[in-house]
């Protein structure tokens, strides 16, 4: 297994990410707990230290221990984690005086080295490759035994080996995607400390089920499962690794698409056998939500019932310590590198941010350490229906944002059936997977129409799918008209209530995804 010391970088995760994409098994430890005891009982095949927000030349700057150096197997420094490795070393780091660089640089190649293997290729006419780079410190004398390989304007020593003991130190960070080619230097770095790259997602599993059983021990565990990816890849692993200790909760609160609650249901309490709660609540917030039109009274009436009613369920459940949920890495980062920023809020998010605390339980989040599409690929390993992975998001406050105005049951009932008809006419055409997200809006006008021999006066409805790599930004799905047409033809045949049917073809920004 792989060591990667954390010194504090915003991406020490990313560097994880490229080695579980490489299918090799590393654990990042906090540079505080890796001891010498820690390395020998460790004893790991190759070492990475991270990047770090600290300056090497500061008193008390975080230092690994100093044997890290004579275990004899491959280390690579990153930026920080190259910094203190060159001091350790011998070598020399210089507080950063004109010489920082933030962002794009690039690397020139000074002498052939196995770890940048194809890594300069295809470059002849610019002779430079592209990497990220955010450093203020730089290394200004090189320890012994080590050489120089390739050089950036302000990082004299960008690419720095002693090859000898195969330490590797770069200035850049090779895990994130503004270094195009960085993946081939994990590669390069992974093959040379004798990894063969046979770790999988079913070891991810394992792994991931006795950090679990570690953490809860025998106490009780309750899950708000949505329906969603996330929650549901996180319930199935959670009970995997401590049973009948697991009880979920699902609130209903009557805003879920059509068949969506038997469906989660059925999955969870029949298929998996599941302690499950199912909070039917319909009446609760559909009575809350009666009269409301303006979309953040709408989006805080039901953040707040929803904490209420969890807390009600989840109370019946009886001593319970822990709160599973499925965080994700994206999250995490964000929260991070956002916080205390000056932003504007577009919507309150539905969250369930503030539960943990009100509850007085400690959270368990098995998927903290993973990105969207290794969740998918847990869910896949842990035998969750491919429907079920593949699905779009569906936002927590649900049906009430896709009927702009006042909500009624009527209008709730109307709006399932025509996106019913809507995501199969998708899946039919087989477009389900390359759209973002697909739902039908259902407007709070009527329209005058004809059909048959008679007048109608029902509502207009909209349709929307995007495409997206993250929900931060869309752009609009450029269905043919034919599909549009049938589509609008079937939804007004099938759904009685819709008379007329829109397409929208408002991007990200500067429209938002959801319509309220
Ligand atoms: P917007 O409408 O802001 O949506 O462009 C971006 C993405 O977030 C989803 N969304 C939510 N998800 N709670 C959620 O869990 C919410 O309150 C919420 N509001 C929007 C939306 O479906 C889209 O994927």
């Amino acid at each position: 297994r792989l060591l990667i010391v954390d010194f504090g970088s915003q991406v020490t995760q990313l560097i994880a990410r490229r080695l579980r994409e490489l299918n090799v098994y590393c654990e990042i430890h906090p540079f505080q707990n890796v001891t010498r005891d820690f390395l020998s009982d460790f004893a790991p095949r190759a070492v990475i230290l991270s990047g770090g927000p600290a300056s090497v030349p500061d008193d008390g700057s975080p230092r690994p221990p100093a044997e890290i150096f004579d275990l004899g197997v491959p280390v690579l420094g990153i930026c920080y984690g190259q910094q203190v490795m060159q001091h350790m070393l011998g070598g020399e780091v210089k507080r950063g005086e004109g010489t920082a660089e933030f962002g794009r640089a690039y690397v020139t190649p000074k002498a052939k080295l196995e770890l940048l293997e194809g890594w300069f290729d295809g470059l002849e006419a610019t002779g430079r490759e592209q990497v990220w780079m955010s450093h203020g410190d730089h290394v200004s004398r090189l320890a012994p035994g080590f050489e120089v390989y390739g050089t950036s304007p302000n990082a004299p020593y960008a690419i720095t080996a002693d090859t000898e003991r195969h330490f590797y130190a770069v200035q850049f960070h090779p895990e994130v995607h503004h270094t195009p080619k960085g993946a081939r230097l994990y590669e390069n770095f992974v093959r040379l400390a004798g990894f063969s790259g046979d770790w999988t997602m079913g070891a991810y599993r394992e792994q991931a089920i006795a950090a679990i059983r570690e953490q809860v021990g025998d106490a009780k565990v309750i899950c708000g499962l949505s329906g969603g990816v996330d929650s549901s890849v996180a319930a199935v692993l959670i009970h995997e690794a401590i049973g009948d200790q697991l009880t979920c909760v699902f609130v209903d609160h009557g805003l879920l698409r059509q068949g969506e609650a038997e469906e989660v249901v059925t999955m969870f309490r029949d298929h998996y056998n599941m302690p499950l709660i199912h909070a039917d609540e319909q009446d609760l917030f559909l009575s809350a939500l009666e009269g409301v039109s303006d979309p953040e009274t709408k989006r805080k009436t039901i953040g707040r019932l929803f904490i209420d009613v969890f807390q009600k369920h989840a109370g019946e459940v009886g001593g319970a310590e822990f709160l599973a949920q499925g965080t994700l890495y994206p999250d995490v980062i964000e929260s991070v590198s956002f916080s205390g920023g000056p932003s504007v809020t577009i919507k309150s998010h539905h969250n369930v941010g503030g539960l943990p605390e009100k509850m007085g339980l400690k959270l368990v989040e098995p998927l903290r350490e993973l990105f969207k599409d290794e969740v998918r690929a847990l869910g896949r390993e842990l035998g969750l229906p491919r429907s079920f992975i593949g699905r779009h998001p569906f936002p927590g406050p649900g049906l009430a944002i896709r009927c702009p105005g006042e909500i009624t049951r009527e209008k709730l009932a109307i709006l399932r059936k025509a996106d019913a008809v809507y995501i199969d006419q998708i899946r039919r055409h087989g477009l389900y997977d390359e759209i973002w997200q697909a739902f039908v809006a259902i407007l709070p006008v009527r329209t005058v129409g004809v059909m048959g021999d008679g007048r109608t006066y029902d509502y207009a409805c909209a349709l929307r799918a995007v495409t997206s790599v993250d929900g931060m930004t869309a752009d609009y799905y450029p269905f043919t008209h034919e599909f549009l047409g049938e589509t609008a033809t079937r939804i007004i045949n099938e759904v009685k209530g819709i008379n007329r049917v829109t397409y929208d073809i408002t991007s990200k920004p500067p429209g938002t995804i959801e319509w309220e």
